[in-house]
C-alpha cells in the first residue's frame, strides 16, 4: 500500500471497469454497508462505466497505482422535474479507510454534481454506519428520514436513514 498522497482521485475511464467491479464487489461482500451483497456482473458494470463516461458523469475512482481502491458516483435522476437530483453512492477498500480517501472522492464528486447542475443530492445509509454518517454530516449533508426496517442482511432488518445535501449556492 502507497502512502496516502500516493492515491490519486481521478474522473472514472473505461479502464477502470474491471478494478472499479473489484472494488465494488469487495465492499458489497461486506454485507453490511451497501444494498447489494455483490456486484453486479462484470459485463454490466462494463456498460455503466461506459455510459457513465459518455455522459460525462460524477464518478470517480481512487486509484493506488492502476488498483481501484474507492469510488463515487452522483446519477441523475431521469425524470424531468427532478433532474437536479442526484443519488450518491461510494465506498473504500477496508483496508484503506480513514486515510482521506473517501473525503477526497466525496469533495469531487460533489464539486462535479454541482457543475452538472445536480442541485439536491440525497442517499441511503444504514442507520448505524458511522463512518458514513460522520463523513457525511462533515461533507454539508442533513437527515431528512428515518426508514425503519429499510436493509436487510442475513433476516436482521436495520434502519436506513435518508440524508440530503443542497447546494449551497441555491437558496430556495
Ligand atoms: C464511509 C467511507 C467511504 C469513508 O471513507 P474513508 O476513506 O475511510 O473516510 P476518510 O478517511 O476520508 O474520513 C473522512 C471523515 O469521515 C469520518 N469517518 C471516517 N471513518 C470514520 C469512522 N470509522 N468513525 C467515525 N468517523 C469516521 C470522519 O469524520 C472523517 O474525518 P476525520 O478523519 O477528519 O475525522 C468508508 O468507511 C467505507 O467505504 N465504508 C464502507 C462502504 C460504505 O459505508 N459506503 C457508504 C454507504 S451509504
Amino acid at each position: 500500500m502507497t502512502p496516502r498522497s500516493h492515491v490519486s482521485i481521478v474522473p472514472i475511464a473505461s479502464a477502470h471497469a474491471d478494478g472499479f467491479h473489484a472494488c465494488l464487489d469487495a465492499v458489497a461482500r461486506e454485507k453490511r454497508y451497501l444494498a447489494q451483497l455483490q456486484a453486479p456482473p462484470i459485463e454490466t458494470v462494463r456498460g455503466f462505466v461506459r455510459d457513465s463516461v459518455a455522459a460525462d458523469a460524477a464518478q470517480f475512482v481512487a486509484l493506488d497505482g492502476v488498483q481501484v481502491v474507492g469510488w463515487a458516483d452522483v446519477f441523475a435522476a431521469w425524470p424531468e422535474a427532478t433532474a437536479h437530483c442526484g443519488t450518491l453512492g461510494m465506498g473504500v477498500l477496508a483496508g484503506y479507510r480513514r486515510r482521506g480517501i473517501g473525503r477526497r472522492l466525496l469533495e469531487a464528486c460533489l464539486a462535479k454534481a454541482g457543475t452538472k447542475g445536480l442541485t439536491r443530492v440525497e442517499l441511503h445509509v444504514r442507520a448505524d454506519n458511522d463512518a458514513a454518517v460522520a463523513l457525511y454530516l462533515a461533507l454539508g449533508f442533513e437527515h431528512e428520514a428515518i426508514l425503519p426496517r429499510a436493509m436487510r442482511f442475513d433476516g436482521v432488518y436495520h434502519d436506513a436513514l435518508q440524508m440530503r445535501r443542497l447546494h449551497p449556492a441555491i437558496s430556495a
